[in-house]
């Protein structure tokens, strides 16, 4: 994505540039060097059907983003499909088995994001418990002439629950220690070697932490995993913060619980509907909402670029993809 670095034109043993689908608005610089390279049909399946029938049979590759949907319908209206380069580390909208049923490769942006994510999560817990973003609008309103503030809650030395402890979590956990932070987990699995307090489920662990940050996979296994039950536990001292994806948590029990005081605030990136955000949601003091920003700056944006660019290069250049899914197994370089 090097501005100063033009990507080659890609052309296949019979010199056509292979034909990409881009399933989502991609970042501009990621559609400058797929442009480059291929011939790309930018979200036609959305915008224009028959056109999509017509350039369907030729598609070779889709340019998706972690937030794009490539169910298993659209998988299958292109027989030529070769690969799915997703520019994210989540592919939770990409049905995977349907891809490597038919051995078409599915690829994703692991590790180059860990610290953003993680130095969100961070932000997040800070702005809502010291309440950074509501002084904000109390200084501006002029409001501070008439008095202080009310109190805010220390984070340093509070307790920490990581809901996945993958690479995000674990870059989280980091972070943690450095507050002085006592740090516990729940995943799928216990992690031997992190060092850190297992506990089997996220409502345990809610009940045993002062702040629940969710960095868990989205998906069919991980739907609603942040109920009613699991904001109970985290109880009225609690914060929930979600840096993973809307759907692993009930967004209608999130909003109840913020309403009523079961819990005593969250820190919100991600959204069951994005970028639709509950309207009841921005009424409330103890919310911080950004809009799915973990990820959002020009470095770790251009590295993530980079990535999903090289896993397309080097799938038709005939060598070994950078950063497959799990799923495809190690067939990484
Ligand atoms: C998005 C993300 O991919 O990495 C992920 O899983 O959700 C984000 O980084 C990014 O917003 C591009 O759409």
């Amino acid at each position: 994505m090097a501005a100063n670095q033009p990507n080659p034109p890609m052309p296949d043993a019979q010199g056509a540039r292979p034909e990409v689908l881009t399933a989502a608005k991609l970042w501009p610089p990621m559609m400058e060097a797929l442009h480059g390279a291929f011939m790309v049909h930018d979200r036609v399946h959305q915008s224009d059907p028959a056109a999509f029938a017509a350039v369907a049979p030729r598609i070779r590759a889709i340019a998706a983003s972690g937030e794009s949907k490539v169910p298993r319908e659209l998988i299958a209206q292109m027989p030529a499909l070769e690969i799915i380069s997703v520019f994210g580390v989540g592919y939770d909208g990409v049905d995977v088995a349907a891809a490597l049923e038919r051995g078409i490769a599915v690829t994703h942006t692991p590790n180059v994001l860990n610290d953003e994510v993680a130095d969100l999560a961070m932000a997040l817990a800070l702005a809502v418990s010291r309440r950074i973003v509501e002084a904000d609008r109390y200084v501006r309103a002029g409001r501070w002439a008439s008095g202080p503030m009310p109190l805010a809650r220390k984070v340093s030395g509070a307790r920490m629950g990581i809901v996945g402890l993958g690479r995000i979590g674990l870059a989280i956990a980091r972070r943690a220690e450095a507050f002085g932070m006592s740090i516990a987990y729940t995943a799928r699995s216990e992690k031997p070697g992190s060092g850190y307090r297992f506990l089997p489920s996220a409502e345990r662990l809610a009940a045993e932490v002062d702040f629940l940050v969710v960095i868990t996979p989205g998906g069919a296994g991980t739907r609603k995993l942040i109920d009613a039950k699991v904001l109970a536990a985290l109880g009225r001292e609690g914060y929930l913060i979600n840096v993973a994806r809307g759907s692993v948590v009930d967004e209608q029990a999130l909003v109840e619980a913020l309403k009523n005081g079961a819990i005593a605030g969250a820190g919100l990136d991600v959204f069951e509907d994005e970028p639709n955000v509950p309207a009841e949601l921005f009424a409330l003091d103890n919310v911080v909402l950004t809009p799915h920003v973990g990820s959002a700056t020009w470095q770790t944006r251009h590295a993530m670029g980079d990535l999903a660019f090289a896993n397309l290069a080097a799938h038709f250049a005939g060598k070994p993809l950078l950063s497959p899914v799990p799923e495809m197994g190690r067939k990484a370089a």
